[in-house]
This record gives structure tokens, sequence and C-alpha cells, in this order.
């Protein structure tokens, strides 16, 4: 029976190897952390995050071929192959800080790895990492290897949250890179033979080691680009009177450009975008490639000026001030059906309009207070460490208040800003809500989801990104 061990049970790993243990009955998959909280949530009812269909799967596998736990070493000791999935944060100090990925969490998986091993081990990049960690890692390993043998390969991931259950049943491709040496091919032909168990043989790629790295930092460089595209272009058609929603709907029916992630919105937000594309600068940089370095960099700039125009919007509606004025935040993960805040344009706003000195009501269905609260507090780049070594904040944000309710959170307010796109934003009675707020009543939409003309009856003064101006805000300034 081969033996799979993964380094690192949160977002990648748990679910990946979920399906890895669900698609192959005979191999047999333990997912290993340092924290014992997340490997105690794994073994429980409660897992430790949402996700549409993971609970099944892990249900299905749990105990059978698939287990989790906190004795990495042991298990990485008896794996075949061992994947590393742990966390790869944005250096905050030192040579390239702001910038350039630290990666602490992977060398110490490494060197933990050369420690226990006995026998010969496939060793797989999950984690995304910048070019040439792979052979970083190969160093680490052969120079402590006593006589064994590692093969590295890169088999980066690219589920989305939300629908990472279906991205890994019918990946649009898997990517393997590995060395063009026959035990590169080898290792490689390996990790083919697990995801053929499902994955159709033409979508499994197999690539050089540097490609497969440096397609995952493309693929989400490429990605945001056309979601900082389209928010570009959602500035102009407030500007001109045209849709957004219409420029994207003729824009994308090109089958050239395709109609997929060209909705405009009040930035992307997630773990990764903001984090790959300042390493793919910093790579870039390093390289001496100054043009290329800033050409990436602008993706993440039109980004940073889509949220301040968001929040420069609101405020400047509210007659230039929301000091001391109930605001309804309604959804705060960066994206509907997660959990997730990482990253989440939500942070941003909610500091912008705190900076204004907003009492802010927050609502989001699967997002905690304790969690907001620390969002709100944390520093930059912060949140990307285990959780046990994560720096805590004493205090709380006492402007903002967080409830389990879309109404309670609009009750009394004076501005409505929807921030995450969940579905039950769209169903709202929003009479209902027009009816407890104060007047003149603000809807701000940072998803493009309500029905404008209706609740510009209800009497609603709304404010959709890319939509053409309701006459009240024409006039108001919203320059970044
Ligand atoms: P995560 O923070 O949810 O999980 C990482 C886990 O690794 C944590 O539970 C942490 O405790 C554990 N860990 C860290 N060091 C360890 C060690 N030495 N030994 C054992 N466990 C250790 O992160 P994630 O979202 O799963 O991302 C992991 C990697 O995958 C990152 O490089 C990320 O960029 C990449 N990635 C993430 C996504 C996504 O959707 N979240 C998608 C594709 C790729
Ligand atoms: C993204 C990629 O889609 C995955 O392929 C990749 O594996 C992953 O990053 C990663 O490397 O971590 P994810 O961040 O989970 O996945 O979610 P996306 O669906 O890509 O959304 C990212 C952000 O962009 C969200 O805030 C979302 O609301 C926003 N978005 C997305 C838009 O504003 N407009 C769109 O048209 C699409």
């Amino acid at each position: 029976m081969v033996k799979i061990c993964c380094i690192g049970a949160g977002y990648v790993g748990g679910p990946t190897m979920a399906v890895i243990a669900l698609k192959c009955p005979s191999v047999e998959v333990v997912v290993v952390d340092i924290s014992v909280p997340r490997i105690t949530a794994w073994n429980s009812d409660q897992l430790p995050i949402y996700e549409p269909g993971l609970e099944d799967v892990v249900k299905q596998c749990r105990g059978r071929n698939l287990f989790f736990s906190t004795d990495v070493e042991q298990h990485v000791f008896e794996a075949d192959i061992i994947f590393v999935s742990v966390n790869t944060p944005t250096k905050t100090r030192g040579l390239g800080a702001g910038k350039a990925a630290d990666l602490t969490y992977w060398e110490s998986a490494a060197r933990m790895i050369a420690d226990v091993v006995k026998s010969d081990k496939i060793v797989v990049e999950k984690s995304t990492v910048p070019v040439k960690t792979a052979e970083a890692i190969e160093k680490i390993l052969t120079h402590n290897s006593k006589g064994i043998n590692f093969q590295i390969l890169s088999n980066p991931e690219f589920l989305a949250e939300g629908t990472a259950i279906q991205d890994l049943l019918k990946p649009d491709r898997v990517l393997i890179g590995g060395r063009e040496t026959p035990e590169g091919q080898k290792a490689i032909q390996v990790l083919k033979d697990v995801y053929a168990q499902w994955v159709p043989e033409d979508r499994i790629i197999t690539t050089n080691l540097w490609s497969a790295e440096l397609s995952k930092l493309a693929a989400n460089a490429f990605l945001a680009q056309r979601i900082s595209s389209v928010n570009a272009m959602s500035a102009l058609c407030e500007a001109t009177g045209a849709d957004v929603s219409q420029v994207s709907h003729a824009v994308g029916k090109d089958t050239r450009i395709g109609p997929k992630f060209l909705n405009a919105s009040v930035g992307f937000g997630g773990s990764c975008f903001q984090k790959d594309i300042l390493n793919l600068v910093y790579i870039c940089e390093c390289n001496g490639l100054t043009e290329v370095a800033n050409y990436w960099k602008q993706v993440i700039d039109i980004n940073d000026y889509q949220k301040n125009r968001f929040v420069n919007r609101v405020v400047s509606s509210m007659f230039n001030t929301v000091s001391g004025k109930k605001i309804a935040i309604l959804g705060f993960a960066f994206k509907k059906d997660t959990g997730d805040t990482r990253e989440t344009p939500a942070i941003d706003v909610c500091k912008g309009l705190l900076g204004d000195k907003a009492r802010l009501s927050i609502y989001d269905p699967q997002v905690s207070e304790d969690q907001i609260q620390r969002d709100l507090t944390m520093k930059k780049f912060d949140w990307d460490h285990p959780l046990h070594l994560q720096p805590t904040s004493p205090t709380s944000v006492k402007q903002v208040s967080v409830v389990w309710d879309a109404y309670e959170a609009t009750k009394d307010a004076h501005g409505v800003c929807i921030l995450t796109e969940w579905d039950e934003f769209k169903t709202l009675d929003y009479q209902r809500i027009y009816n407890n707020m104060q007047k003149p009543a603000f809807v701000f939409d940072g998803r493009n989801i309500v029905n404008v003309d209706k609740l510009r009856e209800i009497g609603f003064i709304v404010y959709s990104i890319g939509k053409p101006l309701d006459p009240w805000l024409k006039d108001m300034p919203a320059v970044a």
C-alpha cells in the first residue's frame, strides 16, 4: 500500500488529501500538523474550515484510509510520498521584507524530513513557493541525507476556496514538475499514477521543476490581473455612464478572452493573489527585470485603488463624514461560500471607515466575532503564520459590533456596505431594511448583487461598482 503523508492540515492540505483518499482507496493518507487544535478539529464533527462538500468526503474516508495526526515525525518516517503544504507568508523583516516569500516553515519541514527518514522518499511541493525553491530544498535534503535518495517534485495546487472539492474532483489540470533525470521521471510517474486514478491522463501535465513553480505564480498573476483590469474599467464606467456588467459581458463574448473572472468588485482578496504577485515582483527585481516587476505591481496598486475608491464613495456620499454614523457591513469573508477572511477587502474597507470614525455593525454568515476583531487589529501579513504563532492583540475595536443577522446589522444604520456576494444578500427584504434605517438611506454594493432599480424605487440612494451613478453621487469626488 502506498503511504502518503501531508505536512500542513490547512485549506490546501486538508481538502486535497481528503480527495486523494476518496479516489484512491488503496493509498493510505495521513495529514499532519504542528497545530494541535487544527488536528483535533479535523478529527471532530466541526472541521476547521468551511468548504461545501468537504464534510461529506472526510466522513467517507476518515478512519478508513484518511487520518489526521500531530505525530508529524512518525508519519513522515513511514511515508513513501511526503507532500509539504505549509504556510509560505510574505516576509515582514529583513531582505525582501514586504515582498519575498518567507520560507521558514518550509525549511523547518525539510530539515525535519532529513532528520527522521531512513529510506528513499519523494518530497512534493504543494505550497506555492518562489521559483528555485525545489533546488534549495533539494540542497537541504541531500546535504543531510545519510545516503538516502530524495526526489523533489513540484505539484502546485490550483483549487479555489468555496469550490475546492469540485476543483479537486474535476481539475482543469494537474501539474507535476520534476528533474529531467531517469530518477526524476520515475518519481513523476509515481505521483502521476496517484492522480490518474480519477483525473484523465490528458489533464496531467508534466514539466521541469522551474516551469511548474513559475506556472503557479503566473496563473495567479493572470487571474488577479483580469480582476484589476475589469476593476480599472469600473472606475471609467462610473466616470462615463457605461455599465461595467454590460462591458464585461460584451468583452467576455470574445472566445479569446472568455466570460469567467470578469466580475468587477470592491477588490480581490484571499490568501494568495497579493502574496504571490508580491513574490513574483520580488523575483523579477532580483533578476534585474524592473519593468516586468513594475508591470505586475500595478495589479496590486489597482486593487488598493479600488478599495480606497469604495471607502471614499461611502464617505463623500454621506456629506463627507461618517463620524459617529452606524454603517452596516454585510459580508466579511473574501468571497462567498467560505469563512476565510485572509486579505479580505472588507478589512481595508472597515479600517478606512473606522479611520473616519464610523461605527460598524458587521454580519457575515460564516465569520465569527473573534475572527473579525483579530483581523481588524492584526498587522499586515501576520495572519499567514500557524495559529499558535500569530501575535495576539489584547485590544478589540470598540466601534465595531458583530451581529448574527443582516436585519440587526442594518437597524438604525445610515448606510449599508455589501462586501461579500453571499446569496442570502440578494433576497433580503430591502423594504424592511429601508424602513428601519436612518434617512437618507444608502446602499453601497461592492459586489454588484442588488437590483439597483428596485432599491432606488424603495427610496435608497444606491452606489454599485462600475454602474451608472445615482444622481446623488454625480458631483461627489471619489478619487482615491
Ligand atoms: P494554512 O495556513 O491554512 O495551512 C498551513 C498549515 O501548515 C497550518 O495548519 C500550519 O500549522 C501548518 N504548518 C506550518 N509549519 C508546519 C510544520 N513545520 N510542520 C507541520 N505543520 C506545519 O495555509 P493554506 O491556505 O493551506 O496554504 C498552504 C500553501 O498552499 C501556501 O503556500 C499557499 O500559498 C498555497 N495555496 C493555497 C491555496 C488556498 O486556496 N488557500 C490554494 C493554492 C495554494
Ligand atoms: C485563487 C485562484 O482562483 C486559485 O486557482 C488558486 O489556487 C488560489 O487563488 C490560490 O493560489 O490560493 P481563491 O483565492 O480561493 O483562488 O478564490 P478566487 O475565486 O480566485 O477569488 C479571489 C478573489 O477575487 C476573491 O476576493 C473574489 O471575490 C475576487 N474576484 C474573483 C473578483 O473580484 N472578481 C471575479 O471575477 C473573480
